[in-house]
């Protein structure tokens, strides 16, 4: 997992890596002297910008108005184009789609509107040949009650009993007719994490919707039976998984409580009644330590596969919204590893409209402050659960942004449509489906829980249905807004979003990108800055100001900067162009302007690469 940090001396040809890990662009080296070796290749998954496809949406190939996998291969060079080393698929397994997919009722199989097996086969093809590792959403905390597991296990047929997380009720001290719930536990939902089984007499735990049964991890068979369906994804070409849900995999022991299931502390706080999320504390229903090593044994797992099987590394990358501390453990833990990296939400989470240079800063420093050394970092900017970044921030911050995750170290994670900046679409009560929305909300609250808003339709240009669909009516609709904000009007257009990403995308591919040394840090309250340096290579400095009104810099502030500068890309708000000479002295920027700055060589004070 360490790598020794690459210091370039000498006469060196860079060979900066490009997506796939197969073909490898050599870049002219200028040096003082022989003998050095170029930096040593990174995995593909160290620095690739990783693009999230949530299938619902990307393109509808059948008319049905539901997007699908033949429609998917048939765009997978908008990836290429957008700059992606990896195709995240959100579910595409088979699923009464309660939960939009996340709900899965077999596991070993393709949702019938998103088409067949086959069809999943040919997408994988087609995007290696493309370059592109493609990832598959792996959800181990539960399965569709439709499941054949779920009804095994509710029939009590053997082997399956215990599949799930099933226990008696608590006699109603009130009401004799009545039972409880074994516990205070609460739904992600909302409502009780529990439901009454009458087939089967007991009460099964559900963390996210009444359909969605959380697997009992304490069962043997059920982690065997998750290594068989990765194992089956793997042979069919699968490079690795996004892993769902983790904080929620494991709940509390009732071996360790006396037998029973304990209740969570209360939050104490009066606005919540006991039916709502944050009525408790999640003590023994999220974060449990013993989690941790089902994560270690999946590594170890896709680990043993790569060697038995050859070809590239096979990731595992964990999604959990939980804090720092816990959220490093997923890098793994007292010599064992895990996830290659658990994905970085700090900027969903921790930034909030009208955040400050230095909030920006804090964030960033947070997460390369705490991840152990050795290990490869990743920027999250949106993704299927939360707003837009146009719409949780600022239209003006998107290229900023971008150029933000393009210039730091490590991988990327752009969740579909952000290239274009595209915002959150307007979805009515009437047309929500989203099953947060629906158990948390109501016809006045809906829009406090809705995820339907980021997940509306790709807007590949302004037709009807954006050419999403041949389909006037789609599963959400379509944003109004996709007449001015879509691929091929960007495409055409001399500045645009898309243009801006191409070019920020292009960039991280080079090796003072892929191992330079960095530089975090606030010019004022306004500007940050980010500097990207490698000798004997030129350096690449973002200077970004994230106000809503212009502020006045110093180029002497930059550490490490050598002026002149030439601006390499701009955003959308900067009145300079690509080419322009940045000449020591004040530097005005406009409200959300960004610039990436190239310039050569010189010493630099940043924090190494491991
Ligand atoms: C991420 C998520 C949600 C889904 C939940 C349960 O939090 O992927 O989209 O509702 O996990 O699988
Ligand atoms: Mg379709
Ligand atoms: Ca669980």
């Amino acid at each position: 997992m360490m790598k020794s940090v690459y210091i370039a001396f000498g006469v060196v040809v860079g060979a900066a890596m490009v997506a796939g890990g197969v073909a490898w662009a050599i870049i002219a080296w200028r040096g003082s002297g022989p003998g050095a070796p170029p930096p040593p290749p990174r995995g593909w998954w160290e620095t690739a910008d990783l693009y999230q496809i949530y299938p619902r949406s990307f393109k509808d190939s059948d008319g049905d108005g539901v997007g699908d996998l033949p429609g998917i291969t048939s765009k997978l060079e908008h990836l290429v184009e957008a700059g992606a080393g990896a195709a995240w698929l959100s579910p595409v397994f088979q699923s009464p789609m309660v939960d939009a997919g996340y709900d899965v009722s077999d596991f070993y199989s393709i949702h019938e509107e998103y088409g067949k097996m086959e069809d999943f086969e040919q997408l994988v093809r087609r995007a290696h040949e493309l370059g592109l590792k493609v990832l598959l959403d792996f959800v181990p905390n539960h399965a569709s009650t439709e499941s054949q597991y779920f009804k095994d296990s509710e029939d009590r047929v053997e082997g399956f009993e215990d599949f799930f997380v099933w226990a008696d009720g608590l006699h109603d001290p009130e009401n004799e007719s009545n039972i409880l719930p074994p516990s205070n536990w609460v739904s992600q939902f909302g409502g009780s994490a529990w439901q009454w089984s009458e087939k089967r007499g007991q009460f099964y735990l559900h963390q996210f919707s009444v359909q969605q049964a959380d697997f009992n991890f304490r069962s043997p068979a059920v982690r065997d039976e998750m290594l068989q369906i990765m194992r089956f994804w793997l042979d069919k070409g699968a490079d690795g998984f996004r892993i769902d849900g983790l904080p929620y995999l494991m709940e509390a022991n009732p071996a360790d409580h006396g037998g029973r299931y304990p209740d969570d502390p209360l939050c104490g706080r009066k606005e919540f009644g006991p039916n709502q999320l944050g009525y408790t504390v999640p003590l023994y229903t999220k974060d449990l330590i013993e989690l941790y090593d089902i994560v270690y044994d999946w590594r170890e797992f896709v680990d043993n596969y790569q060697r038995e099987n050859g070809g590239d590394t096979r990731v595992i990358l964990t999604e959990g919204y939980t804090n720092i501390s816990m959220t490093m453990q997923y890098y793994g833990y007292g010599g064992r590893l895990g996830a290659h990296f658990p994905f970085n939400f700090g900027f969903i989470t921790d930034l909030t409209r009208g955040f400050s240079a230095p909030d920006l800063v804090y964030c960033v420093l947070k997460w390369l402050t705490y991840m152990p050394r050795g290990a490869v970092a990743n920027w999250v900017l949106g993704n299927h659960d939360n707003s837009r970044v146009a719409s949780r921030l600022r239209p003006a911050l998107v290229d900023g942004l971008n150029a933000l995750t393009a210039l730091l170290p490590g991988a990327s994670v752009t969740y579909q449509g952000e290239e274009l900046g595209m915002r959150d679409g307007r979805v009515s009560w009437r047309q929500t489906v989203d099953v947060e929305a629906c158990s948390r909300g109501n016809e006045q609250t809906y829009q406090l829980y809705s995820r339907d808003p980021a997940r509306t339709p790709f807007h590949w240009d302004g037709g009807p249905s954006a050419g999403f669909s041949s389909n006037a009516s789609t599963w959400l609709p379509v944003a109004s807004d996709h007449r001015e904000i879509n691929l091929e009007r960007q495409k055409k257009e001399p500045r645009s979003h898309f243009k801006v990403f191409q070019a920020l995308k292009a960039l991280r591919k080079r090796p003072t990108l892929t191992h330079g040394d960095y530089i975090v840090e606030a010019l004022s309250d306004k500007t940050l800055v980010v500097v990207r340096h490698l000798a004997p290579l030129d350096s690449f400095t973002l200077v970004f100001n994230v106000a809503g009104s212009s502020d006045t810099v110093h180029t002497d502030w930059i550490r490490s900067l050598k002026l002149p500068a030439t601006v390499y890309v701009t955003s959308l708000s900067s009145k300079r162009n690509a080419g322009d000479v940045i000449s020591p002295g004040p530097l005005e920027l406009q409200a959300g302007e960004a610039l990436v700055l190239q310039a050569s060589s010189l010493v630099s004070y940043g924090h190494k690469l491991s």
